[in-house]
């Protein structure tokens, strides 16, 4: 079976109840889709998203903590996002690893708690603009995706998104044949460490508009996108989701 295809949007620590208005034209577009369509709001949102969104709309979570329960303040659990609706969670987001100290490892765990509790996890992964200088960018994705990725992943529960570091928020993006590279490599890989590798879903995300979505798309083993600011508006996140139809 080929990769599920998926557009995703990260909004990061924005957005509040007020943006909820534009999730009508957001689930619209969806539903004309011919991929899946998620949106990873705040934590505090994702029951008032879903609540709105119904089934028009995927909704998921942007962290989640690597236990079921516990003395853990102020951090979710898997469990608690699924309770409210949530059937995806971003992990291992670079801003996550450089803001918390997050390590593979740490991100390892917190998917298999994602797949524990009925979640898909996104596992992110990305290099630096220095070790895109050093040439190697391709031995640093190689083992983020071997220490990132748990026992007991499969298509079904796991998607990885590329995300170059310094591509995020700043307007740059890596040119075509260096998308297809990296996703050539996590391609490989993920079929060499899962059974059914050949139909992860692979996103892209760093600084993907409605400007260039449709020719990332159309790059190899690209199966959607993670987007971040430009899903902030309906406006701007809506042509991206009709590139990929
Ligand atoms: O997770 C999405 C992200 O990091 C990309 O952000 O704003 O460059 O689309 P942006």
């Amino acid at each position: 079976m080929a990769p599920r295809k998926l557009v995703a949007g990260n909004w990061k620590m924005n957005g509040d109840l007020a943006a909820l208005d534009q999730v009508d034209e957001i689930a619209k577009a969806a539903q004309d889709a011919g991929c899946d369509v998620l949106i990873c709001p705040p934590a505090l949102l994702v029951h008032a998203m879903k609540a709105r969104a119904g089934d028009m709309l995927l909704v998921g979570g942007q962290d989640c903590h690597t236990k079921a329960s516990g003395a853990h303040t102020g951090d979710i659990a898997a469990r608690q996002l699924c309770d409210v609706g949530a059937t995806h969670v971003i992990v291992g987001h670079s801003e996550r690893r450089a803001d918390h100290s997050e390590t593979s490892e740490d991100v390892a765990a917190k998917a298999a708690a994602a797949h524990e509790a009925g979640l898909t996890a996104i596992i992110c992964l990305g290099e630096t603009e220095d070790q895109r200088d050093a040439g190697s960018t391709l031995e640093v994705i190689a083992a983020q995706l071997a220490a990132s990725v748990p026992s007991g992943a499969t298509a079904g529960n796991t998607v990885v998104a590329y995300e170059p570091v310094w591509a995020i928020g700043t307007g740059r993006v890596p040119d075509t044949a260096q998308i297809a590279e990296v996703h050539d490599k996590l391609r490989q890989d993920l079929c060499a460490q899962l059974p059914d590798g050949a139909e992860v879903t692979l996103l892209y995300g760093g600084s993907v508009k409605a400007g260039n979505a449709a020719e990332i798309f159309a790059i190899p083993n690209v199966d959607g996108a993670l987007v971040g600011g430009a899903s902030l508006a309906a406006a701007d996140f809506v042509p991206i989701i009709r590139a990929m139809t």
